[in-house]
């Protein structure tokens, strides 16, 4: 694993997901799945998508009491995704009951990750209504060690807090960062944009991207170019 793109399936149902990843005719890109699609489509579209050979990054960012989070993660490993994620701030015990959970019965799971701080909670929300008084950056870095101590794999973050986040954590905890665009594209509604090129050199592992490939004229050139971007 490492270096790709993951496309952010953020569609409302199957038959407009599967129209979208039947254009890329004899590839089989990474893609994540939300709330929206899973909420919308239940468990059934992860072993889909799963059979039609792509890999899959199950986005459903959990956080409750730890013994929920474990029969929850237990669940979910059936399902065979890649990559899934919860909320650092659950705490570390609920990290590593979401380990346990996730182990399957041969000893194999997939990939988890956690979300630090959102990127739509800016410092003056963390500080008002949080009340977590830290910069919002060391609190990204500090949950970022809560995770590498629970022995996860790697955080959803920022390329720009890539960099550091590997020479704390470690050069093989995971990056994986959303908030991408060209160069030459809509920002949309993402406050600090990166390009797949600029996430490379920052040394993000993953990067997720939605718009930019899923609303282009032409999705499959959009994707390729941000492959090449990002990895050459
Ligand atoms: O369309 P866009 O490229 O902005 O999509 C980015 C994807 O990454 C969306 O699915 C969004 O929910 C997700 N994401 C994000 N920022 C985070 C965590 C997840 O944009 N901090």
């Amino acid at each position: 694993m490492g270096k790709d793109v993951i496309i952010a399936c953020d569609f409302s149902g199957a038959a407009e997901t599967f129209g979208f990843l039947d254009l890329f005719t004899g590839k089989k890109p990474f893609v994540k799945i939300g709330m929206e699609l899973f909420y919308a489509e239940g468990p059934q579209i992860v072993r889909d998508i799963k059979a039609r050979g792509h890999r899959i990054f199950l986005d459903l960012k959990l956080h409750d009491i730890p013994n929920t989070v474990k029969k929850a993660m237990r669940v979910l490993s059936q399902l065979d995704a890649d990559i899934t994620n919860l909320h650092a701030a659950g705490t570390a015990a609920m990290m590593r009951a979401a380990l346990e959970g996730l182990m399957r019965p041969d000893g194999t799971r997939p990939l988890l990750i956690a979300v630090t701080q959102l990127t739509s909670t800016d410092e003056t929300a963390m500080h008002n209504e949080l009340l977590i008084d830290r910069p919002l950056n060391e609190v990204v870095l500090h949950y970022a060690q809560n995770a590498a101590a629970a022995r996860l794999d790697g955080v959803v973050c920022s390329p720009l807090e890539a960099g550091i986040i590997h020479e704390r954590c470690g050069s093989g905890f995971l990056t994986v960062t959303p908030g991408i665009r060209f160069a030459d594209g809509d920002t949309g509604d993402q406050k600090r944009v990166t390009t797949p090129e600029k996430a490379r050199e920052l040394g993000s592992d993953y990067i997720v991207v939605g718009r930019p490939i899923t609303q282009a004229a032409d999705p499959v050139s959009a994707y390729l170019r941000c492959v090449k971007e990002f990895t050459e």
